[in-house]
């Protein structure tokens, strides 16, 4: 598939996918979530890859759901085409780590886009901001559920209710994103994090992630059940072997499962 509205590159076990579509500030069409889904499919097949990074530019991650191309859908279309969200849970159904590198606007979709990736990395002017009620319209693609889980009912409520958008300090106080990087040095930071995330045992990263999740799915007794039947597991692992032992032997760990 050739891509026209994003960018795809590999760099040491990163896969990393660009949103581009800069005279829209990178709003999503049907044709973008086709291709980053297609994308990600991409890169969750490939073994060279052990961690993917999802960003836009400096001025826009992603300003929402092209409204243009919204405008004039009607009841029926939108629930024949299951509108434009039904391959969006793709991203957030990847076993391998996805980062979305976040600067400049992230609103609606864009906001949605990022909480659907495993954490976020804010660039200093990152602004995020679910602005749908103001254009007669609701977050469509997980928003009210998401950043209900993610910042409490208050934050969530007032941003869906207001569209006001939260500024990078605000959504790192209130846990929206992991941390802030000066926007010149966000995507670097991004892949330099990812690939050393890429560098660890696959399938533990793999099984860490799943566990993590977890917490938003189930109750906590089950939660850390299941967390312990997953840490028994990796003791049938070679890569446990060598991590413990590569720490005893104050050397660096060689996982063979990258
Ligand atoms: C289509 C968009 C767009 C969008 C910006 N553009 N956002 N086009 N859909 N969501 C276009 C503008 O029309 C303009 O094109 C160009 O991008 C630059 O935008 P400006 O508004 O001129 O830039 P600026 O003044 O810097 O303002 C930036 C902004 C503003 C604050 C981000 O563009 C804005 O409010 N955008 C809409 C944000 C929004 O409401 N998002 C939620 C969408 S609904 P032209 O051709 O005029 O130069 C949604 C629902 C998701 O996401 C549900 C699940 C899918």
């Amino acid at each position: 598939m050739a891509y026209e509205c994003i960018l795809t590159e590999s760099d040491g076990g990163v896969g990393i996918i660009t949103l581009n579509r800069p005279d829209a500030l990178n709003a999503f069409n049907q044709k973008l979530m086709n291709e980053v889904t297609d994308a990600v499919h991409k890169f969750e097949a490939d073994d060279s890859i052990g961690c993917m990074v999802i960003t836009g530019s400096e001025k826009a991650f992603a300003a929402g759901a092209d409204i243009k191309e919204m405008a004039s859908k009607n009841y029926i279309d939108v629930l024949k085409e299951d509108f434009i969200t039904a391959n969006w849970e793709e991203v957030s159904k990847t076993r391998k780590p996805v980062i979305a590198a976040v600067a400049g606007y992230a609103l609606g979709g864009g906001c949605e886009l990022a909480l659907m990736c495993d954490f976020i990395l804010a660039g200093d002017n990152a602004k995020f901001g679910q602005p749908e009620i103001s254009i007669g319209a609701l977050p469509g693609a997980g928003g009210t559920q998401r950043l209900a889980r993610f910042i409490g009912k208050s934050k969530a409520m007032e941003m869906c209710l207001t569209g006001r958008m939260m500024d990078a300090e605000e959504a790192e106080r209130c846990g929206l994103v992991s941390r802030i990087v000066p926007v010149g040095e966000l995507r670097a930071e991004a892949i330099e994090v990812a690939k050393k995330i890429a560098n660890f045992s696959r399938p533990i990263t793999t099984l860490t992630k799943e566990s993590v999740n977890r917490a938003f799915e189930t109750t906590l007794s089950e939660g850390v059940r299941f967390e312990r039947r997953v840490f028994h597991s990796v003791f049938a692992f070679e890569d446990q072997k060598e991590g413990m032992a590569a720490f005893t032997e104050k050397r660096k760990p060689v996982f063979k499962h990258r």
